[in-house]
């Protein structure tokens, strides 16, 4: 865009900044004056923009479940102030490092653009040559958790306590429709929509052009109103929950700072458990041109860390990987050697794919991992000795002893990675294998980027988790399991796996789960996990 057009959008921009929204105030205060001059109570306790709406504390939850309600999720349900960070999350996770590269130049343009242009300049970079498939990945398995952790409790709240809900949104239906309507159980949302070629978007906005919502609203209903509207302050949202018989207004300064409008985990309408995606941040632009700034360190630094953990000895390892920010800590210690001279069994959460390297470079010796499922590729990359079991139960037993008389090996009966506060179901294989069993309470926290995916190329998995800052793990070794707990001393399989399982998740504060590998699957990627189901015979 040349130079004139600019100075023409900026000064549009300010005409429509200044002028009508001064013009709509100054208009709000006759009216208010007008209306309310005699209702001190009113006056008094809204000192807000447009007092002609309740704050939204003031609104009853009780008694709505045959009502209607009507709000945007952009402002409203959302705390962020912008939509930005999510189709940044849509361009880097469906789309590329590119296209987020492109969008974030694109970021400085965007804001001197008016509020339409630039709406359609960002759909068209986030959505064009965009296939339909990732966009449905996306909104599945990255954009939900975002929106969770982003949700505004009170509008929440409201929004649930209706019986019919429907959402009405300027922004594209396709990035908020599968999160509303699985999460939230919203019966309608009316969005911007967007134009299609076969199994593409082409960026472009469909003939319908840009959702306006108070149009929406009226087609919507036709001649009823809904019940309750809730919005921000903005003129906008104003125009829409006017054309409700009630009404509440949610500040945008303080949905976004006060700590009573964060969504607790254990209020989440439906528990988190899967998510997919890279990036660990909520991409807002400062904190994506940081991400591009770490890049080139970052990965230099991970393969730094690669090489140190596999060519220098432990200890040095240990030390060299902290120094540069890896933080790695240690809880308990390798138990005792036993009396028959074989190796043990550690028994892992399964936290990332490193957690067998993570653990053999904090007791200091090497350890083998028995795994159920692995990639090639991993197999290979991998700096310790791994063994993939059959699971046909008399060849891994004895595949098993050979192995501990060798010395110590490492399992992580979960079969897949979970990055939220759960454990999977425990695969019960390995309690009829080994005897002698110590439980490994494992958990990382990482802050740029996840070091697992469903959907991805899981061989850069490793590479992501040490391109973070200050990767971080926390290995804690627990007591070996009596024997009286174990096959050995009578107890079945499925109950050493239960026990052990429920003794990890007391260990790292997680709640225990049934899900399985093959639920992760099909939620995260619609599929079944290909590289365990080819094996899986029960
Ligand atoms: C004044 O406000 C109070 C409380 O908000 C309300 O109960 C009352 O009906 C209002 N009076 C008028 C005249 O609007
Ligand atoms: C809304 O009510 C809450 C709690 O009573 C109060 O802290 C907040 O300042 C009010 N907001 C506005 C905009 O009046
Ligand atoms: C989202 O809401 C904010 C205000 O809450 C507004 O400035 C922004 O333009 C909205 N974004 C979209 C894409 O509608
Ligand atoms: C991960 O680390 C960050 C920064 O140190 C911290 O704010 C966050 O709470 C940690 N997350 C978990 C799950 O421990």
């Amino acid at each position: 865009m040349d130079f004139p057009m600019i100075l023409l959008r900026l000064a549009d921009w300010f005409l429509y900044q200044f002028l009508a929204n001064s013009c709509y105030r100054a208009a709000m205060k006759v009216k208010n004056n007008g209306f309310f001059f005699k209702n001190q109570s009113i006056r008094s306790s809204s000192s807000n923009q447009f007092p002609l709406h309740p704050n939204i504390t003031k609104c009853n939850l009780y008694g709505r479940k045959s009502q209607t309600i009507v709000c945007d999720i952009n402002g409203t349900l959302l705390r962020t102030h912008s939509f930005f960070p999510y189709f940044m999350l849509v361009a880097f996770e469906g789309g590329s490092i590119l296209r987020a590269l492109l969008l974030l130049i694109s970021y400085p343009f965007l804001c001197i653009l008016d509020y339409e242009l630039k709406m359609r300049v960002m759909v068209f970079i986030t959505f064009c040559g965009l296939r339909l498939k990732d966009m449905d990945s996306v909104s599945r398995a990255v954009l939900p958790k975002f929106y969770l952790e982003n949700m505004n409790f009170q509008a929440f709240e409201v929004l649930d306590s209706a019986g019919c809900k429907v959402v009405i949104t300027s922004v594209p239906r396709v990035m908020v429709e599968g999160f509303l309507k699985e999460y939230l159980s919203v019966d309608h949302v009316k969005g911007t929509e967007l134009h299609t070629l076969g199994h593409y978007f082409t960026g472009l906005i469909s003939t319908s052009g840009l959702l306006v919502k108070h149009r929406a609203l009226k087609e919507f209903f036709g001649e009823k109103r809904p019940d309750i509207g809730i919005g921000t302050s903005s003129l906008h949202d104003h125009l829409l929950i006017s054309l409700c018989k009630e009404s509440y207004v949610i500040s945008k300064e303080e949905s976004k700072s006060n700590q009573i409008s964060v969504m607790p985990r254990d209020k989440y309408p439906k528990p988190l458990v899967f998510h997919d995606g890279r990036l660990a941040f909520l991409p807002t632009p400062l904190a994506t041109l940081s991400m591009f700034i770490w890049l080139p360190v970052g990965i230099l630094l991970a393969i730094f860390r690669i090489l140190v953990g596999i060519c220098l000895p432990y200890k040095v390892a240990v030390f060299l990987a902290m120094l540069t920010g890896v933080n790695l800590k240690l809880k308990g210690s390798a138990p005792q050697k036993s009396e028959n001279g074989k190796g043990v069994l550690y028994v892992c959460t399964h936290r990332t794919l490193l957690d067998p390297v993570f653990l053999s470079n904090s007791l200091c010796k090497p350890l083998t991992a028995v795994t159920y499922s692995l990639s090639k590729m991993s197999e290979i990359m991998a700096p310790i000795k791994t063994v993939r079991l059959t699971r046909d139960r008399k060849q891994d037993g004895e595949t098993m002893q050979k192995l501990l008389s060798e010395g110590d090996l490492v399992v992580c009966p979960e079969g897949t990675t979970c990055r939220e506060p759960y454990l999977l179901r425990f695969s019960s294989l390995f309690a009829e294998l080994a005897d002698e069993i110590v439980p490994v309470a494992m958990n990382t926290n990482v802050t740029m980027f996840y070091g697992t995916t469903a959907s991805g190329f899981k061989c850069l998995d490793p590479i992501f988790f040490l391109m973070n800052p200050r990767p971080s793990y926390d290995v804690q070794i627990l007591g070996k399991l009596p024997k009286e707990l174990t096959c050995a001393g009578g107890k079945s399989s499925h109950e050493v796996a239960n026990y052990i399982q429920r003794k990890l998740g007391h260990a790292l504060g997680f709640e225990c789960t049934t899900l399985t590998r093959r639920d992760k699957y099909l939620m995260l990627a619609g599929n079944e996990g290909v590289v365990e189901e080819k094996k899986k015979k029960s």
